[in-house]
């Protein structure tokens, strides 16, 4: 198991180029399923969830190669098989291949997926959407199968704005007979790189990016050339990063209207952030001020974010009060930090986090993603080495992470764990 030292003290200075968005990569290449000819993605990193999609578009029958940061997969002799549980377990996310798989073949039979550590992620307001387009829904043994003889579009109301239910229903309405109306649809960038990728195949779909999305089917998807979005949240956290270690830091390739809630925050937190055409650059404050942030949907400040904003607040001259109101269980990171002596108190979503002189270095574990990227972070400040274990899951979002810091002036190396 591999593992991160990281020695704090060190200010951050320098540039920092972001990568393609894993959030708009994911279902980028579960939309690929649904196209005859062949998608080419370029600006992917080399990530760990890329790698494990890969093997599940590969195993549905995909051809797929992967040369530097292009994917290209020729969809022509994909079939619909049965997504098991190994698939599920080692990435939640490939749940997204329901709606192509569901939209060209009218059927599909998939494991629950694995819950991750922040909380059990169901699949209700995706299977309702299936329903709505005229599936029918059974679950068996752990399986969810989804039938149909042909898809009908529909008005549906997503009761919550979920991403991955949105994306799903986006996909699958391309084959629907007739108009499919999403109201309540999830509003992030990602949605959006969604749709221009898919309209790039010969889909119509109209309205991603606000909370009413329309999609005419059914259309005959063939080949596409697209370049994802720069990732938003490995933008936030080296953000971030320049502001806990009171350093100066250019982070290149951004949208910085993608980071709009992050830059507020971090203003409010007593840090400079100016914003350049496709970069911000970030001064740290000597003092940080404490703030109150809630997580929402986009564009409210981001959950993918709420790990990294609380380990500033662990360092802030006061309390601050974080509200996690997207996950009902993303606090995993709080028993870590508070082994490296943070002063976090949980009650049910909202962490009152009452600022330290330092936080001091031990071993503590990477839970998930995000909350592995926040210990990097804190790390980046603790009194003398942090290791922070099972850093596999800081890899599945960001390419090179302790390469991308230690070239900023942070005293961090991978090591391979006993
Ligand atoms: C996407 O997950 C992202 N993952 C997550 O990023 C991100 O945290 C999340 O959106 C919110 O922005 C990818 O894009 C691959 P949701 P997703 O469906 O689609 C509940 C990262 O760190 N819900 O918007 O799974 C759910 O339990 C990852 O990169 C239902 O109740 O998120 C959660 O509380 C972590 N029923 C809330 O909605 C459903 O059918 C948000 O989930 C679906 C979701």
């Amino acid at each position: 198991m591999e593992k991160f030292i990281v020695i704090g003290g060190k200010r951050l200075k320098g540039t920092i180029r972001v990568s393609g968005a894993k959030n708009a990569i994911l279902p980028i290449l579960a939309a690929s399923l649904l196209a005859e000819g062949i998608s080419t993605v370029n600006e992917v990193p080399r990530l760990r969830d890329v790698l494990a999609m890969k093997d599940v578009l590969r195993y549905l029958g995909a051809v797929v190669s992967y040369e530097g940061n292009t994917i290209r997969v020729d969809g022509a002799k994909v079939q619909s098989l049965e997504i098991g549980e190994d698939l599920m377990r080692r990435m939640r996310a490939s749940n997204l291949v329901m709606g192509s798989l569901l939209g060209r073949f009218g059927n599909i039979r998939v494991a629950y997926p694995g819950g991750c550590a922040i909380g059990s992620r169901p699949m209700d307001l995706h299977l309702k959407g299936f329903a709505a387009l005229g599936a029918r829904i059974t679950e068996r043994h752990g399986y969810v199968i989804a039938e149909t003889d042909g898809l009908r579009g529909a008005e549906i109301h997503m009761d919550f704005p979920s991403v991955g239910a949105t994306e799903n229903l986006m996909m699958a309405a391309t084959q629907a007979r007739g108009q499919t109306i999403i109201r309540n649809a999830a509003k992030e960038p990602e949605l959006v790189d969604l749709q221009n990728f898919l309209n790039g195949l010969g889909a119509r779909i109209r309205g991603a990016g606000t909370d009413l999305i329309k999609i005419e089917g059914p259309t005959r998807l063939g080949s596409a050339n697209h370049t994802v979005i720069p990732d938003r949240i490995e933008a936030g956290t080296h953000m971030v990063a320049a502001a806990i270690t009171g350093g100066e830091i250019s982070v290149e390739n951004v949208i910085p209207e993608h980071v709009e809630a992050v830059t507020a925050k971090l203003r409010e937190a007593g840090a400079v952030v100016e914003e350049g055409e496709d970069l911000v650059r970030v001064i740290g404050p000597s003092r940080i001020k404490p703030v109150d942030v809630r997580t929402l949907p986009y564009p409210g400040f981001p959950t993918d974010m709420q790990a990294q904003m609380m380990v500033l607040m662990t360092a802030a001259e006061g309390t601050g009060i974080v509200s996690e109101s997207v996950f009902e269980n993303r606090y995993k990171h709080v028993d870590e930090l508070r082994r490296m002596g943070a002063s976090i108190k949980i009650e049910g979503r909202v962490a009152i986090v009452k600022g330290i002189p330092k936080l001091s270095g031990t071993i503590v574990e990477a839970t998930d993603l995000r909350a592995g990227a926040a210990l990097v972070l804190a790390g980046l400040i603790a009194e003398d080495a942090t290791v922070i274990e099972n850093v596999a899951h800081i890899d599945r979002g960001y390419e090179n992470l302790e390469r991308k810091y230690a070239a900023l002036g942070a005293r961090i190396m991978r090591v391979n764990g006993i």
